[in-house]
């Protein structure tokens, strides 16, 4: 079905919640422009986030963050994935507020283990106890994540697709006049 939509969708969460996967499919299902922030820092930085945390630090990286994702939110509306800690900054969550409409991918601990423990790729995780650290962050973070305008429950089992069109729905319900049939 080709959709418009009349804000974008901005999907926030823990690291591995599958903000990337979920948001390419509904992208593609309602023929929007997709947009990940974190690749768009790391093609300007050409630099991966890994090596923009050695070089320049966690804070020039929320910097960034936050200057890519108003770049992007000015654009002509679509589906936005956020790194993991971009909805924890007050000014990041204005920003949302204002041009978007916010989605929580909840996931639990044991699926976000599952997905983000083979990977190198996330420079808060290498600590001596990777697993700890994640739950540190989602207790620190789910109160915060929780005040997105839509909270989409992952299931562990979903595939990609199969979270996409459960996705769909809930935005369709919960907010009919985001999505337009052209
Ligand atoms: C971060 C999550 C990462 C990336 C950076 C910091 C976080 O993005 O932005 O490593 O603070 O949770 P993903 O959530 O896409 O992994």
């Amino acid at each position: 079905m080709r959709q418009r939509i009349r804000r974008h969708i901005v999907l926030i969460g823990m690291m591995g919640a599958g903000k990337t996967a979920i948001g390419t499919e509904i992208a593609r299902r309602l023929q929007v422009p997709f947009t990940d922030s974190d690749a768009e820092i790391e093609t300007a930085a050409a630099m991966s986030i890994s090596e923009i945390f050695a070089r320049d630090g966690e804070a020039f990286f929320r910097e960034r963050e936050t200057q890519v994702l108003a770049r992007i939110l000015d654009g002509p509306p679509g589906v936005v994935s956020t790194g993991g800690g971009a909805w924890m900054r007050a000014e990041n969550r204005a920003l949302i507020r204002g041009r978007a409409l916010s989605v929580w991918l909840n996931c639990d601990l044991e699926t976000l283990w599952h997905r983000v423990r083979q990977r190198s790729t996330r420079p808060l995780l290498k600590t001596p106890d990777p697993k700890a650290t994640l739950a540190t962050l989602i207790a620190q973070r789910y109160p915060l994540y929780a005040e997105a305008e839509l909270t989409f429950d992952a299931r562990p089992g979903d595939s990609v697709e199969a979270a996409a069109t459960r996705l769909i729905a809930a935005i369709s319900a919960a907010h009919p006049d985001l999505l337009e049939a052209r």
